[in-house]
């Protein structure tokens, strides 16, 4: 897609991955770029370089539940969407039955519930114009099912089911799809792993890309129209023994993962 003019939106912009699609995209000659946060008033400013988006907007977006998600969807005006990125995310982990059922609900909220009522309230504009693309952010974890991982990893592999089926569903309307098969990138959430996991499964020779690096990625995939961004690194192993017979992804699993939490 050429960006040229067009209008974007990423959601959970002031921090980590989304921040650098954010700042990626504003040095693109976009018309407006909205970028979505729950706090727009305290958001970190961001200027575009020159030659860049005409306006940069931060806007309310708190995709806590089905309300809110409405409301700032109003709250948006008549904004013409041509690009959104469903950017937002949380993370649960560890042993199932430790987790909180409230953050599992959280969770399935933010990271799949939004994507698909965000996406479902910006499509009708963009068939009518009859051009848009949505961007998801899945992550390894919607390929590689591994334990201590499992109400994540769901929330992630209905991502990639969603996002792929309405692929095929808008092939030759203009509207057309990309999800990111995100791999460690070095973020709050990143950081949160070892905690969250609650020491059963052992992170620190995973991939660790700068957020930057990524989301110069992202945006090629954006403009030339990719529907897939794989991990590479270590990463794409993962997501490539993912789709063989279960005892290839059981062996890394093995390798990473204790019930018994490490010291
Ligand atoms: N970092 C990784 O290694 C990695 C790997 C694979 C996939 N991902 C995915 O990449 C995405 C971004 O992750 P990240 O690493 O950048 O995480 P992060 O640094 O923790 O940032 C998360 C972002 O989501 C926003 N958010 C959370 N709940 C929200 C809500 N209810 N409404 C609106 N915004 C909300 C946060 O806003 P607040 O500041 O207001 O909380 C923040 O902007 C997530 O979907 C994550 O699952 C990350």
């Amino acid at each position: 897609m050429d960006l040229t003019g067009r209008t974007a939106l990423v959601t959970g912009s002031n921090r980590g991955i989304g921040r650098a699609i954010a700042e990626a995209l504003a040095a693109r000659p976009l018309a407006l770029l909205l970028c979505g946060t729950r706090d727009p008033d305290g958001y970190p400013p961001l200027t575009p370089p020159a030659g860049g988006a005409r306006e940069v907007r931060p806007v309310a977006l708190d995709l806590a539940s089905r309300e809110s998600i409405d409301r700032s969807v109003d709250g948006l005006g008549d904004a013409e969407i041509d690009v959104v990125v469903n950017n937002a995310g949380v993370m649960t982990g560890g042993l199932l039955e430790e987790q909180d059922v409230d953050e599992i609900y959280a969770a399935v909220q933010v990271n799949l519930a939004a994507v698909m009522h965000l996406t479902r309230l910006l499509l009708p504009g963009m068939l009518a114009r009859g051009r848009g693309k949505v961007v998801n952010n899945a992550s390894i974890s919607g390929y590689a099912y591994f334990p201590a991982a499992s109400t994540y990893a769901a929330t992630k592999a209905g991502v990639v089911a969603f996002t792929e089926s309405l692929r095929r569903e808008t092939k030759g309307t203009g509207v057309t799809t990309l999800h990111l098969v995100t791999p460690g990138v070095d973020t709050e959430m990143l950081d949160a792993t070892d905690e969250v996991y609650g020491g059963h499964f052992d992170t620190s020779g995973w991939d660790r890309q700068q957020p930057a690096e990524w989301a110069a990625k992202v945006l090629a995939a954006i403009e030339d129209d990719s529907s897939i961004l794989g991990p590479g690194g270590k990463t794409a192993i993962a997501k490539l023994a993912s789709r063989g017979p279960a005892f290839l992804l059981d062996r890394i699993a093995d390798s990473m993962f204790t019930r018994t939490p490490r010291g």
